[in-house]
């Protein structure tokens, strides 16, 4: 955006995660008039030193995903600044893996909630106040294994699948009213690696992959602004997966 670009808020869900983090900075280097509001649960560590960095233009919120009251009181804190909703980023998100035959129901309905459900509150939210001003831009953070469904993740390839599917509706549903939706399905990402795997396990996936190596956030970040940019204007309903050539 040039510098007499109107001020807009951007809202990053999970924004003290690594890749949360990579896409709130990027608005915050690239965008200088936007306001930045990062949703927060437990951890807050990357969120405050963007805090500190971007003084008057990062901002934390509490923001459990799964929580219809929370993504309302965000939305009222992001309107009390001034500065219309323009970009949301559905990027929260974790996975909780084990092989159907023994997935407990709990394992099961705690990742469709916070890895689709949160994306339903979130687009309903940021939809409504989107109308109002006929421009928007979402991004929702879904996952290669969406569209390649691996073993041991049949909640999260569900969740992450169902997140591509409200993509596509949704952006046929918004389209006419100045809002994009659309999605990102990244395979591994450097720095965010599945906890316990051993070096071996890495290694053949970085093997496995043909570029040899994992996205790192940045890379996802960029593609996550670019989406969120005036160029991307007729881009909607698209899911961009970006696996390094793996599928
Ligand atoms: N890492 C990968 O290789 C990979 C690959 C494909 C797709 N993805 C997707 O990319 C997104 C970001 O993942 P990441 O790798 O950056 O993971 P991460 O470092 O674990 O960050 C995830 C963030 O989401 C937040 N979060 C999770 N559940 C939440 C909830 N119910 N309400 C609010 N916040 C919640 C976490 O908050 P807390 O600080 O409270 O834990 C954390 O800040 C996720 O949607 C993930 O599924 C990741």
């Amino acid at each position: 955006m040039s510098s007499t670009a109107a001020a807009r808020s951007i809202l990053v869900t999970g924004a003290n995660g690594v890749l949360g983090h990579a896409i709130a900075r990027i608005f915050l280097e690239r965008e200088p008039e936007s306001l930045v509001f990062m949703g927060t649960r437990s951890g807050r560590d990357r969120v405050e030193a963007l805090i500190s960095e971007y003084p008057g233009r990062a901002f934390a919120v509490a923001l459990e995903v799964t929580s219809a009251e929370d993504w309302s009181q965000v939305l009222t804190q992001i309107e009390q600044h001034g500065a219309p909703l323009a970009v949301l980023v559905n990027n929260a998100g974790f996975h909780d893996d084990a092989l159907l035959a023994t997935m407990s129901a709990d394992q099961w309905t705690s990742v469709i909630a916070g890895n689709l459900n949160s994306v339903f509150l979130g687009c309903q939210t940021a939809v409504n106040a989107m109308m109002r001003h006929r421009f928007g831009r979402i991004v929702n953070i879904a996952s290669l294994s969406a569209l390649h469904g691996p073993a041991g993740q049949t909640n999260y390839a569900a969740a992450k699948a169902g997140v591509l599917g409200l993509t596509q509706s949704l952006a046929k549903e918004t389209a006419r009213m100045g809002i994009t939706v659309n999605a990102i399905a990244p395979a591994h990402i450097e720095g965010a690696l599945p906890a316990g795997w051993a070096e071996e396990q890495i290694k053949a996936a970085r093997l496995q992959t043909p570029m040899r190596r994992f996205a790192r956030p940045e890379e996802i970040a960029a593609v996550v602004f670019f989406l969120a940019s005036a160029d991307a204007s007729y881009i909607t309903g698209a899911t961009l997966k970006m696996d390094g050539g793996l599928v």
